[in-house]
């Protein structure tokens, strides 16, 4: 049977990243954009380049290096946006224009414009867009929600003026997969043109049949799905590139498609997203969870000692997960390490090597044995030569008989500043005297402790969110020692903040850019 294909188009970096928090730096969208270029997503939604200064560089800066991916910006429905949007991706070897409207009644109100004027605006602004670019892609937004009859005339409109992709959102996660399968079906069957063009969907998870909706509208003639690394994205999230990609390769004796995408990078890739985002991927989640391969219960361990497939319908390997996983400990080598690192993904140059070597055998001291999950956090954590803050020294009295103090030492801007403060248990005692050392009015947003492995020794992997003045900065760091590795973490997301501050004007990011203006 030969198979069709489906494209993937990758949304990670523009709706993944509006979803508030996700915030990511330049140097982490062009890394996340690499790692998507390099695993065969076809096209890559790279920002909005009009929402600010950050996404603009960003965006053209991904359209320069992209290999093979398609790069596109967003852009609504005005020549403004259009124009900037073309700006940012005209350096790409393979460059799309993505522009929207929302066309369902609740949306049509917004900019006051009745069926014919959006019609009429419809037809301007992708004629304006195709004129700059051959590769335009155009959005009805919440198409799910807007009157058939009239969705068919405005995506004839779109084909005519020379959209060559027509994308079908599901804005709000409110279709199911027997309507979605039938939406695209109709406008397949009924608008002229339609052939020409490939149709694609668009699902957000609010019903958590994001999935479902885009598999079934592929059933219908979408051979485009819109989708993020780890289902990222506003709300309940957007469509998971993994599920999607992984459903299509296991279920291909009942859905004949095929995709790009080497799916042995997906671990690697969904694990990036998940530090860079602050947002950490739930244990149960299909595909990528931690719990997703394995198998603790008696039954399913005995069963998959017999043969793997009993309780296992696609290998660990096929995802990117390493099938053995000996520990190392600390009488291993270099060698050994950079072993492991490779089979993890990561190829460190040699001085990279000797600092992770050096914090390697520090928690190999700690810790009789360093899982692979423990070398990918030390891999990760991020003390850049250029921060502005870092821990030198904490000491924490803790326990039933208070008060608890933290007796701290913080290098600013070069100069050892020390200080003991007091607070309601151990973290805040330490985070009041981070505060104290270095005043700010930053707002913890969130604050979140993981084991890495099993036992007390594991090391903590802590997030920590803040929030000043509508600028938000996600730190992380990891660490047997749980105050340690939050304080680490706490100061990771100042050194973040302090670097936004002088970046963007507050508010002006993509979260800054109403949809609403589509004028
Ligand atoms: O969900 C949505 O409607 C969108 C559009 C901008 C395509 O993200
Ligand atoms: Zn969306």
């Amino acid at each position: 049977m030969t198979k069709d294909k489906v494209l993937i188009f990758d949304t990670t970096l523009r709706d993944g990243e509006q979803s508030p928090g996700a915030t990511m730096t330049h140097d982490e969208k062009l890394e996340i954009a690499e790692l998507l270029d390099d695993m065969g997503v076809d096209i890559i939604e790279a920002g909005f380049p009009i929402a600010s200064e950050g996404d603009f560089r960003a965006v053209s800066e991904i359209s320069r290096l992209a290999k093979t991916a398609t790069i596109c910006g967003l852009a609504r429905a005005n020549y403004k946006d259009i124009d900037r949007c073309w700006d940012a991706v005209k350096h790409a070897k393979s460059p799309r224009i993505h522009t929207f409207i929302g066309t369902s009644p609740l949306h049509r109100a917004i900019p006051n414009l009745d069926m014919d004027q959006m019609a009429e605006r419809i037809h301007d602004t992708v004629t304006h867009a195709r004129n700059l670019c051959d590769n335009v892609q155009w959005s009805p937004m919440d198409a799910t929600r807007t009157e058939w009859d009239y969705l068919c005339r405005v995506v004839e409109i779109a084909i005519k003026a020379g959209a060559s992709t027509i994308n079908i959102p599901d804005t709000v996660g409110y279709t199911a997969p027997v309507e979605s399968a039938d939406l695209i079906r109709r406008l397949i069957a009924t608008v002229p043109g339609a052939d020409q063009v490939i149709f694609a969907t668009h699902c957000h998870n609010d019903l958590g049949m994001a999935t479902a909706n885009s598999l079934a509208a592929v059933a219908g003639g979408a051979r485009q799905i819109e989708c993020t690394i780890n289902g990222l994205g506003e709300r309940a999230g957007n469509t998971a590139l993994e599920e999607v990609v992984m459903a299509l390769k296991v279920r291909g004796d009942i859905m004949p498609y095929e995709t790009g995408i080497d799916t042995t990078k997906i671990m690697n890739i969904s694990r990036r997203v998940a530090t860079v985002s602050g947002f950490p991927v739930q244990f149960n989640k299909a595909i990528v969870g931690k719990n997703a391969f394995a198998h603790e219960s008696g039954i399913h361990q005995d069963g998959m000692l017999k043969n793997s497939e009993t309780f296992e319908i696609m290998r660990p390997e096929d995802v990117g997960l390493s099938g053995t996983s000996l520990p190392l400990g600390k009488h291993s080598g270099r060698a050994a390490l950079r072993a492991k690192l490779k089979e993890l993904g990561f190829e460190l140059a040699d001085n990279q090597l000797n600092d992770v070597f050096v914090r390697f055998k520090d928690l190999a001291d700690r810790k009789k044995e360093v899982y692979d999950d423990d070398l990918i956090a030390l891999v990760r954590q991020n003390d850049a030569a250029e921060d502005r803050l870092k821990l030198k020294h904490l000491r924490v009295v803790c326990g039933t008989d208070g008060p608890q103090t933290a007796e701290m030492v913080l290098e600013i801007d070069g100069e050892d500043k020390s200080i003991t403060a007091t607070g309601d248990g151990p973290v805040d005692a330490s985070f009041n005297a981070v505060k104290q050392l270095f005043a700010h009015s930053a707002r913890l947003q969130l604050y979140q402790v993981n084991a890495v492995t099993e036992g007390t020794d594991a090391q903590a992997t802590v997030s920590v969110r803040l929030e000043e003045d509508g600028r938000i900065a996600t730190g992380q760091s990891a660490d047997t020692d749980t105050v340690v590795a939050s304080v680490k973490a706490y100061v990771n997301a100042l050194n973040r903040l302090i670097v936004r501050r002088g970046k963007t004007a507050p508010g002006v990011d993509t979260k800054g850019v109403s949809y609403k203006d589509a004028g």
